[in-house]
């Protein structure tokens, strides 16, 4: 199939760029480099400098990219996600994510492109009940980011009713680790993630960190949450567009392990490699205590289980970050 990846320079974009051009499709990337690398873009695939909010952009890369050979689905990641800054700066998290979303759906549909996978979020539970999250669970988000994702979400099923288009909406739990060249992963100035935060520190990039909270209603008082390799991820993103572009159906499904750690936990696992220098603080605003998918419905209609677990993922992430000295 033709793909145009919107945000395949960022994290999990150009993972995903990099596992669609293993499974033979062809790749075209739309990034605006705000937070992504060009170095991140596959050499293989096509790579355009284009802003989402943008119509104008869009329209002339899709309309250019079509007399080649039409495209058969877009993939969309090029959100903001960081839930602080949502929180300072909403207006930032509508503009780019809601109406970034609708700009792109416009563009779809005067292209006549059917089928969209989407990137959301578990932030779109809130605080959920018992922690664990299936598709059918409550959405309440407790922050800006959160909203924005679903909102985009309810836009999608909108468009999709009135257009014709299929979906697929992924609801990622928490994405850590690197690709296993070691070529990508997640670099950023200020990482303000678990994983990268405490192997930061196990390396000496970080003086040292907090522990926002340990007096939770979990079973060591930090917060429990599901990661999942990022790698992994990226691969659904292969089996969910064959899915509905195939079936010509449309779905939303968590990504996560059905499994839960603590931010002890993780500190842990990277101490099995080096020591990390940590404190315990406050509770940072907006944390609910436990959240992890139910990845039941993932398994049934795609077939998907995670591959690798937490081990991996630390031990990838603690490798990508030895090698980029970041
Ligand atoms: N934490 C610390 N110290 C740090 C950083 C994080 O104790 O320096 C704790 C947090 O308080 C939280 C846990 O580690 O309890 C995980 O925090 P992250 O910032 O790594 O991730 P979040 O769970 O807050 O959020 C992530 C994504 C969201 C997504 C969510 C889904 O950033 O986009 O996972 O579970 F919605």
């Amino acid at each position: 199939m033709k793909v145009c990846v919107v945000g395949g320079a960022g994290y999990i974009g150009s993972h995903t760029v990099y596992e669609l051009i293993d499974a033979g499709h062809e790749v075209v990337v739309v990034d605006n480099l705000s937070t992504g690398l060009k170095d991140a873009v596959h050499k293989d695939a096509l790579f355009y400098e284009g802003d989402i909010t943008d119509f104008a952009a869009l329209d002339k890369i899709i309309a250019d990219e079509n007399r080649k050979k039409p495209f058969d689905v877009v993939m969309h990641f090029a959100a903001k996600i960081v839930v602080p800054e949502s929180v300072k700066n909403p207006s930032l998290y509508y503009y780019n994510n809601v109406e970034g979303v609708r700009t792109l759906l416009d563009v779809m549909v005067k292209h006549n492109i059917k089928n969209i996978i989407f990137s959301s979020t578990a932030a779109v539970y809130g605080k959920a009940k018992d922690g664990v999250c299936t598709e059918e669970s409550e959405t309440k988000p407790i922050n800006p980011y959160g909203e924005t994702k679903l909102a985009s979400e309810k836009m999608i099923g909108w468009f999709a009713h009135a257009y014709g288009m299929n979906y697929c909406i992924f609801r990622y739990f928490n994405v850590a680790g690197a690709h296993k060249t070691l070529e990508i992963g997640l670099l950023r100035d200020h990482l303000t993630h678990i994983v990268p935060v405490t192997i930061q520190t196990a390396l000496g990039i970080r003086e040292k960190m907090t522990v926002f909270g340990d007096d939770y209603d979990t079973f060591d008082g930090t917060c429990v949450r599901d990661y999942i390799h990022v790698s992994d991820i990226a691969y659904a993103h292969v089996l969910g567009m064959e899915h509905i572009a195939n079936k010509n159906v449309s779905v939303i499904i968590n990504l996560g392990s059905n499994q839960g750690f603590s931010v002890k936990n993780i500190i842990s696992e990277v101490e099995k490699h080096y020591p990390v220098n940590h404190e315990y603080g406050a509770r940072r605003e907006g944390d609910p205590a436990k959240l992890i998918a139910s990845n039941k419905r993932a398994k049934e209609i795609l077939g998907w289980t995670p591959k690798r677990d937490l081990s991996e993922i630390i031990l990838s992430d603690l490798e990508f970050r030895k090698k980029h000295k970041k």
